[in-house]
């Protein structure tokens, strides 16, 4: 099932922006029950998995079944990839069985390799770089609670991750502020910051500073998956990086807390803050799987962008 005219999204800088905009007007058109075709009607998604995952399994599982398509789970323990199976092998196999593959990882250069040799649209699920489709799923809960990111001052406070640098890539392609506060030593890839950080974009070590005046609070765990050796050195580096209430108080009245999931209460987030009335994850979770119907409704379905 090759199509040579086949898109991937490894990254948010692979739409336009106007073509971001009219992704999640779609994927908005979704959540509100406005959507009904079944663009995916006979198609599979293949969906590897080398790192655990709740929201991106669950979320694309039920979102290709929802648009008329079928999904496989694919763990480094079923597949032949999880025995040393090359990337490209898999790819070029895969791809004469299914009609899109999403991956989640580790090294981002795996995805690229995947979607060189693919000859179906590749989705990425999470890498150690990119965390893209949660982005997708972010804009859209700032668009449903504060109307617009337009003007709006994003935060980012704790580690330069993935979920950071995939921001970075939200605040280039679409120009609000997003100001991210992170211990040193924990910055945002550099690369990305070099070649996306412009003028909107500014890293800063103090979380009360990246706070003040935000209309968004988004943070995430201190270690993320692969890093979990690290957890008790990262708990000394991210102390006073707890999104809590003073922390918040110094944010706009309206401001709204994002966090992707997993979450440790205690640590990156304070129950009472994560649990409170500012906070907006469940209503994110859900967006993931609108955003993610959107997308493969686009790559996979010839749903028209725009
Ligand atoms: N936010 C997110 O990607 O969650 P999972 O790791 O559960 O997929
Ligand atoms: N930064 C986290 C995100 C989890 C969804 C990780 O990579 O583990």
């Amino acid at each position: 099932m090759s199509d040579a005219t086949h898109r991937d999204f490894l990254a948010i800088p692979d739409f336009t922006r106007p073509e971001l905009i009219s992704l999640l007007d779609l994927a908005e058109r979704m959540r509100k029950g406005e959507y009904t075709a079944k663009p995916l009607a006979g198609k599979s998604l293949a969906m590897i998995f080398m790192k655990s995952s709740t929201r991106t399994r669950v979320s694309f599982e039920v979102g290709t079944w929802q648009l008329g398509g079928h999904a496989l789970f694919l763990s480094p323990r079923d597949v032949q990839l999880g025995r040393g199976e090359p990337i490209a092998d898999t790819a070029r196999v895969l791809s004469r069985y299914v009609d899109g593959i999403m991956i989640r990882t580790f090294a981002h250069s795996e995805v690229e390799e995947l979607a060189r040799f693919a000859s179906v649209p590749v989705i990425n699920g999470l890498t150690d770089l990119l965390h893209p489709c949660q982005i997708l799923a972010d804009l859209l809960t700032v668009k449903q609670h504060l109307g617009t990111w337009e003007g709006k001052k994003i935060a980012w406070i704790g580690d330069g991750n993935n979920m950071a640098n995939s921001w970075i890539n939200a605040s280039y392609r679409l120009g609000f502020q997003l100001v991210l506060a992170c211990p040193e030593g924990y910055d945002p890839d550099p690369a990305t910051l070099a070649r996306e950080g412009g003028k909107n974009v500014k890293v800063v070590r103090d979380p009360a500073e990246a706070a003040k005046g935000a209309d968004v609070i988004n943070t995430d765990v201190w270690a993320s998956m692969g890093q979990e050796e690290e957890q008790a050195k990262r708990e000394v580096a991210f102390a006073g990086y707890e999104v809590d209430k003073k922390l918040m108080s110094g944010a706009n009245k309206s401001a709204i807390f994002l966090h992707c999931l997993p979450a440790h209460r205690g640590e990156e987030v304070a129950a009472d803050v994560i649990d409170g009335p500012q906070s907006r994850v469940w209503d994110e979770a859900e967006n993931r799987l609108h955003v993610q119907k959107a997308l493969m409704a686009v790559l996979m379905g010839n749903e028209p962008l725009g």
